[in-house]
């Protein structure tokens, strides 16, 4: 862990244990997500399914890449993943993104997938919150997930016509184009 880089965001008034319980749960959601968009996107086919499948994809790439970006700024704060992964997706932020009893219901499937960006929407918000003018980096990493997941729920949205957005696709599937910064291992 980093000691100084600890001691720096406690000495500015937060409580690093209730942060990195946040940050874990929020990796949590962000894992069991990819698991279940992998899902989600299997059965997009058809007429409707069929156009919906490649922003489904690029939402369960940057999903992945949340929990990558997240991983290190936990242990640098001296946090830990679980040692049991049941324990860690029964903690998540968010609720499991499961498959639609009628799955060739695209319209339930695309609620399935809005509500899980609305969920990561405010969890993303409320780190951004706690630790503004605080902890600089967790900031700086949470409201680049934050961006990516406004974006998420957007091309959902736009799919259920509750209105446009103004966004336009990614160049590559799972581009990440606020969070790829912090992936330093991958780049
Ligand atoms: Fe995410």
């Amino acid at each position: 862990m980093g000691k100084q880089a600890r001691e720096v965001v406690e000495q500015a008034g937060i409580n690093v244990e209730e942060l990195l319980e946040k940050l874990v749960r929020a990796a949590a959601a962000e894992f069991t997500t990819y698991y279940y968009y992998t899902i989600l996107r299997v059965n997009s086919i058809g007429f409707e399914g069929e156009g919906i499948k490649e922003i489904i994809e690029d939402a369960r790439l940057e999903d992945r890449n949340h929990f990558e970006a997240l991983i290190p700024r936990i242990y640098e704060l001296g946090g830990e993943l679980p040692r049991d992964i049941r324990k860690f997706a029964e903690d998540s932020a968010c609720p499991d993104a499961y498959l639609p009893d009628d799955p060739r219901d695209m319209k339930q499937l695309l609620t399935v997938l809005v509500e899980a960006e609305r969920c990561a929407i405010r969890v993303y918000s409320e780190l951004c919150n706690m630790t503004t003018g605080k902890d600089h980096r967790t900031y700086a990493l949470c409201l680049a997930v934050l961006h990516e997941e406004v974006e998420h729920e957007a091309w959902f949205s736009e799919f259920l016509e509750e209105g446009p957005s103004g966004h336009f696709r990614r160049r590559t599937p799972g581009q990440s184009p606020y969070v790829s910064g912090f992936l330093t291992a991958r780049f």
